[in-house]
């Protein structure tokens, strides 16, 4: 089974956020049980020197008059997995982000230079014999993505099947309509059953729309998006859409992220030598510049700091846990009021709280196995990696109840691993916090929450059957 999986982000080429780590693992993890994917994603400034060199190159010509579209073709370094890298100078080789600016602005032609990554996406999945590998499948993921299926539709030929994943709603892909033709799409396909999306238009629609199945990254968000309140105005879209709409949770790479091997840490553990931990807490303590305290609990955000993640609930919830003695460790970047207010709460607390705005991969494993708990009040979240992260580091995670934090946290049971709310208000936050340092104080009850934590198995292999036996229902 050939499988064409396209990302706008592949973890460890380029990332900004889950959807990276979840394209760098789980065609990985497909390949190991024999299916034939190769990935696609731009060639943005910098990534070819992060790759073996080219074996092939392809030139497509100029559909949308921004320079030739090159497909280039070699593979990761070190799992060999093949991968096409679209390359065209004028959209693609920019200083910054892969979507923002210097200034964390959005790019102004962010349509077309998607609009051609997914045209290229598009034009080797129906016409993959001529360059001798024809994909039996479309993978797509988010807004960046959801062109191909409007291109596919367009073209009005039989085509192999489309999967559509969506990471995240909010993130929709909506354009003003007079951009459209920007996009050398025909207008029949701007009616509201297929791209229109409230005076605008939408590629994230298209890709719903024009797939012939449609995933979500946790059972939860899949049903959650259904209703107004998570659906972000594609709540009838989707219901619409529903036949064909599923959740698969997303899984970890242990690879990267397994406290026994994992490079970036002061001091390896495993469940057998959780007293390790503690090394790592007084590493993060000193590399922060805080006293070490080796019994103070360490709270700790890994994040992009949007409306998305809850944070703003923080600082209020968490000072009287400051006042008891606390500490708190974060890392992220995004919204300046928000940083601001970290930041502030920096100064009024310097022996306790440290912020680190910015975006640093490494340290991000170093703050996971430093902390004690992890905090994540997100609003809505789609499947969230970092509370898996978490419990694999034996840090408790403090979780919302919601999306993918829902399936893979629980404070009740057998399976218990963390602490969870339901509503994202300051004080069921603070509740929630409290209740975890209660927890805290008693040795034996967090050692046994932390090996629950450890134990639960989130690889990609346990959901790499669910994913074929989806590709396999449609291929047939
Ligand atoms: P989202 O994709 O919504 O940002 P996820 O939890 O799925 O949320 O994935 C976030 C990924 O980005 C994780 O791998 C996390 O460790 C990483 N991450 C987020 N912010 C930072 C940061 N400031 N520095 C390093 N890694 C970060
Ligand atoms: C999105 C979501 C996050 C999810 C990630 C990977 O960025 O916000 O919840 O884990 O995609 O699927």
């Amino acid at each position: 089974m050939k499988v064409l999986f396209a990302s706008s982000e592949i973890h460890p080429l380029i990332k900004t956020g889950g959807l990276a780590d979840v394209a760098g693992a789980l065609p990985i993890a497909l390949r190991k049980k024999d299916i034939d994917v190769k990935l696609i994603m731009p060639a943005y400034k910098g990534t070819l020197d992060k790759l073996p060199p080219v074996k092939n190159s392809i030139n497509l010509g100029n559909p949308f008059g921004c320079g030739d579209l090159i497909l280039l073709e070699t593979q990761l370094a070190e799992s060999h997995t093949p991968i096409y890298l679209v390359q065209c100078q004028s959209l693609f080789e920019r200083d910054a982000g892969p979507y923002l600016d210097a200034h964390g602005h959005d790019f102004d032609d962010n349509d077309i230079r998607f609009a051609a990554f997914s045209w290229v996406c598009a034009f080797i999945t129906q016409y993959g014999a001529l360059i001798g590998w024809q994909p039996d499948l479309l993978h797509l993921n988010d807004w960046q993505t959801g062109y191909a299926a409007a291109y596919l539709a367009a073209w009005r030929l039989n085509h192999p099947p489309i999967v559509t994943t969506v990471h995240n709603l909010r993130y929709n892909g909506s354009f003003p309509i007079e951009r459209f033709d920007e996009v050398r799409l025909p207008h029949d396909l701007l009616s509201i059953h297929g791209m229109e999306f409230y005076g605008r238009y939408s590629s994230l629609k298209a890709g719903l729309v024009y797939a012939n199945a449609i995933t979500t990254v946790s059972p939860t968000y899949a049903h959650e998006i259904l209703t107004p309140a998570y659906g972000d105005g594609l709540d009838g879209t989707l219901r619409a859409q529903s036949h064909k709409l599923s959740g698969i949770l997303n899984g970890v790479d242990y690879n990267e992220w397994s406290p026994s091997i994992d490079p970036f840490i002061h001091t390896h553990y495993d469940l057998h030598s959780l007293e390790n931990k503690q090394q790592n807490k007084l590493a993060l303590q000193r590399e922060n510049g805080l006293p070490e305290s080796p019994n103070a609990p360490v709270f700790g955000v890994v994040s992009r700091l949007t409306e998305q993640k809850g944070l703003d609930l923080i600082p209020a919830a968490i000072e009287p846990a400051l006042q008891q003695g606390a500490m708190f460790i974060l890392l992220g970047s995004g919204d300046k009021t928000l940083e601001q207010q970290y930041l502030d709460l920096q100064t009024r607390y310097p022996d306790q709280v440290s912020i680190r705005i910015g975006y640093d991969e490494t340290y991000s494993h170093r703050l996971q196995a430093g902390i004690d708990m992890l905090l994540i009040p997100s609003r809505f979240e789609p499947c969230g990696l970092t509370q898996l992260y978490a419990l694999k580091y034996g840090t408790l995670p403090i979780v919302r109840r919601t999306g993918g934090l829902a399936d893979t946290v629980f404070e009740e049971g057998q399976h218990a691993n963390g602490f969870v709310f339901n509503h994202a208000t300051a004080e069921e936050l603070r509740s929630a916090i409290d209740r975890s340092l209660l927890a805290y104080r008693d040795l034996s009850t967090w050692r046994t929450l932390q090996i629950q934590a450890m134990s639960q198995d989130h690889s990609w292999e346990r959901v790499t059957e669910q994913w074929i036996n989806l590709y396999q229902s449609l291929i047939n």
